[in-house]
């Protein structure tokens, strides 16, 4: 049995959302630092909103772990939430000090974390590709690492033609975003690819801000859907046929030009379109990171998450 003395496992609270961001970066650094990877920013304000978004969506399932000093003072040493979608747990954190790790404290708060009964939920996370022991760690709990994700940053040279959308599919601006996610059109939609409706993600997603995109055949039905903003960031897409996807993907990189690169998480299973976003000029960047899961759920040829770190 590990040695938790002085510990305190409880839920999170919006006033530890710093504590988090900094146990995040400092976990991060801790292996990646000795791999001669370039320094983290101090501020990540995309983690943070994404930490303040799993919060306020699944606040039982945020958890930190406090350590008390001989004083008497408390300090967050770890960090984990996760979301409940549907039948989908998604882990989308943790996160343990460099100091404290490989004491018994990821998976104590993983335990605390997990839907109990099981029954026939789906355990699902990402993990960095050069960390073993969250790979050796959640595999425990039969989420093997199935699936790379790759990130792919850059611009389309400007003469490379990307496949075009297919006659009768037609391509639109959502003009009123938060009537749409809460419309039964999209929810379907999600259903239909995912096996589950997510509307407080697409709330994240369109505030981050990422602008919509609705595409329909000809008789008006959804065909799919993305999302790209200023920033760069592209996805999550989603679309009924997977040979959609580079076409919207081209699509979504052309109407929304950003300030500097594009980027966008790739699953492995999108093959071609992986293989016409890098002849297009867009480079892998970093080691992938590895979709893992206990059951299969999406289908990843027709659905690019949001990030690795919420699908
Ligand atoms: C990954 C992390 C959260 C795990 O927390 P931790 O407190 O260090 O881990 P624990 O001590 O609870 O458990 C680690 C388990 O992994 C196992 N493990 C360690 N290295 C391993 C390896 N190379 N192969 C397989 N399993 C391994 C350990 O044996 C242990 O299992 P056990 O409980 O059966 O003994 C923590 O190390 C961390 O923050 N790492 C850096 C950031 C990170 O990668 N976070 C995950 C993001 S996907």
């Amino acid at each position: 049995m590990p040695d938790l003395s002085g510990v305190e496992i409880r839920r999170a609270t919006e006033a530890d959302l710093l504590d988090c961001h900094r146990v995040w970066r400092n976990g991060i650094i801790g292996y990646t630092r000795p791999l001669g990877f370039p320094e983290l920013p101090e501020d990540n304000p995309g983690v943070r909103r994404l930490h303040a978004h799993a919060l306020s969506t699944d606040p039982g399932r945020f958890l930190v772990a406090e350590l008390t000093n001989h004083a008497g003072e408390g300090r967050v040493v770890a960090f984990g939430s996760a979301v409940d979608r549907g039948p989908l747990w998604f882990l989308s954190m943790l996160f343990v000090e460099p100091g404290e790790q490989a004491r018994g404290l990821g998976r104590a708060l993983l335990e605390r974390m997990l839907p109990m009964p099981l029954d026939e939920r789906v355990l699902a996370t990402c993990t960095d590709s050069a960390q073993p022991i969250s790979n050796g760690l959640y595999a425990t709990l039969g989420i093997v690492p199935r699936m790379p994700m790759f990130s792919l940053v850059g611009r389309p040279s400007p003469g490379f033609e990307w496949p075009g959308l297919p006659d009768g599919v037609t391509a639109e601006r959502v003009a009123d975003p938060v009537a749409w996610r809460e419309g039964g059109e999209l929810a379907a939609f999600d259903r239909f690819i995912l096996g589950f409706e997510h509307p407080q993600d697409h709330r994240f997603i369109q505030d981050e801000p990422r602008r919509a995109f609705a595409y329909r055949g000809t008789d008006g039905r959804l065909v799919g859907y993305g999302y790209a903003g200023e920033i760069g960031r592209v996805g999550p897409i989603a679309v009924a046929d997977p040979a959609l996807l580079a076409p919207v993907l081209g699509h979504l990189l052309a109407a929304v030009e950003p300030r500097g690169a594009s980027a966008v998480w790739l699953p492995g299973a999108t093959d071609d379109v992986i293989a016409t976003a890098i002849r297009s000029g867009l480079r892998i960047e970093g080691f992938p990171i590895l979709a893992g899961w206990t059951k299969p759920f999406a289908d990843f040829t027709r659905y690019v998450p949001i990030s690795p770190g919420l699908v």
